[in-house]
């Protein structure tokens, strides 16, 4: 019986890691780039970060969990057009373009109403940072109503997303959830933020932290963009030498927020403050990096990508 016995279990042993090896094997080839998180960390990511990926639809992305059930965000697309908040979008009219395309990206509480002809009507995703999830619960009905089957995938640090009750922002979109049950509300795991966190240190060269920047909203699009969507279109961003070039339109920084600053006037200031800025123009150069390896588009203003 013992020789049976033993016989079982090694068949069981070897079975087990000829699973785990598969597991290991598929999870390698198919996700570039959440995977290397926490467990590969730095080592990896060179090759994983820029190696073109097949691109596989609707596997579950640990990074993001859905509100409340904790869910892994699972999504998939051919194209996603990317709209930028920036003043640029105004009086381009590429409001029927965007709507073709099968999946819209947004940021924050960017509007709709009253631009579509240079923004598009339709909405699939939100990409939504802490500090404006208040601004969204203004208009909770308008958000989150019934009518609506967008994604909101929210960004933010631990302190303001912690889930043990002490999350000030964490518990706002809890309670809409429960207001809203059919919304969708996804939140970005503490992995996932450092992992973004340790994506602008290894393609900057500088800690996020320590050079007193925050990642914009733009970044956690474009990182997410690259995991869900095989080609990628952003309407509206600019270059990074845009501010330093001749003639550069002087654009709201916001389409939504006429006579507020301008856009490079706003990005100078924040590429330049000490600590608490966004680092919008190092940002731009290193999505136009990425845009070497993966599809990625930009229009209104075209980059011209080598
Ligand atoms: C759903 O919300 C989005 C904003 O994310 C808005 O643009 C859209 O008009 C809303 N849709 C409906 C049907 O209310
Ligand atoms: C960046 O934008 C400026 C102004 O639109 C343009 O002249 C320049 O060619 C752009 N650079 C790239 C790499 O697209």
């Amino acid at each position: 019986m013992a020789w049976m016995w033993k016989r079982k279990s090694f068949i069981a042993t070897s079975l087990i890691v000829a699973v785990s090896l598969f597991v290991v094997v598929v999870n390698y080839s198919e996700k570039p780039y959440y995977l290397l998180q926490p467990m590969f960390g730095q080592t990896f990511s060179s090759i994983w970060i820029f190696s073109k990926q097949p691109y596989k639809a609707f596997k579950p992305h640990l990074g993001y969990i859905s509100i409340p059930k904790q869910e892994p965000l699972k999504l998939r697309c051919e194209l996603c057009s990317i709209v930028s908040s920036s003043g640029q979008m105004l009086g381009q009219g590429a409001g029927p373009q965007i709507d073709r395309s099968p999946c819209i990206w947004r940021m924050n509480n960017a509007p709709t109403r009253g631009f579509e002809n240079d923004v598009g009507r339709r909405t699939t995703l939100r990409v939504v940072s802490h500090t404006s999830v208040p601004l969204l619960l203004q208009k909770p009905q308008y958000f989150f109503g019934q009518a609506n089957d967008t994604v909101y995938v929210v960004w933010g640090p631990l302190r303001n997303m912690r889930k043990d009750g002490k999350g000030i922002v964490y518990n706002m979109l809890r309670q809409a959830s429960e207001n809203y049950p059919q919304a969708r509300i996804y939140v970005t795991t503490e992995d996932r933020m450092n992992y973004c966190d340790m994506v602008f240190k290894k393609e900057t060269g500088k800690d996020r932290i320590r050079s007193g920047s925050y990642l914009s909203t733009g970044w956690f699009t474009l990182i997410l963009a690259m995991d869900m969507c095989k080609e990628i279109h952003i309407y509206g961003m600019i270059n990074d030498t845009y501010c330093k070039s001749e003639g550069y339109k002087k654009v709201p920084y916001h389409y939504y927020e006429a006579g507020s600053r301008d856009e490079c006037a706003e990005y100078l200031l924040h590429e330049s403050a000490p600590y608490g800025g966004h680092r919008f123009i190092t940002e731009k150069s290193v999505f136009a990096k990425w845009a070497k390896t993966h599809a990625i588009k930009f229009f209104n203003p075209l980059w011209q990508l080598l």
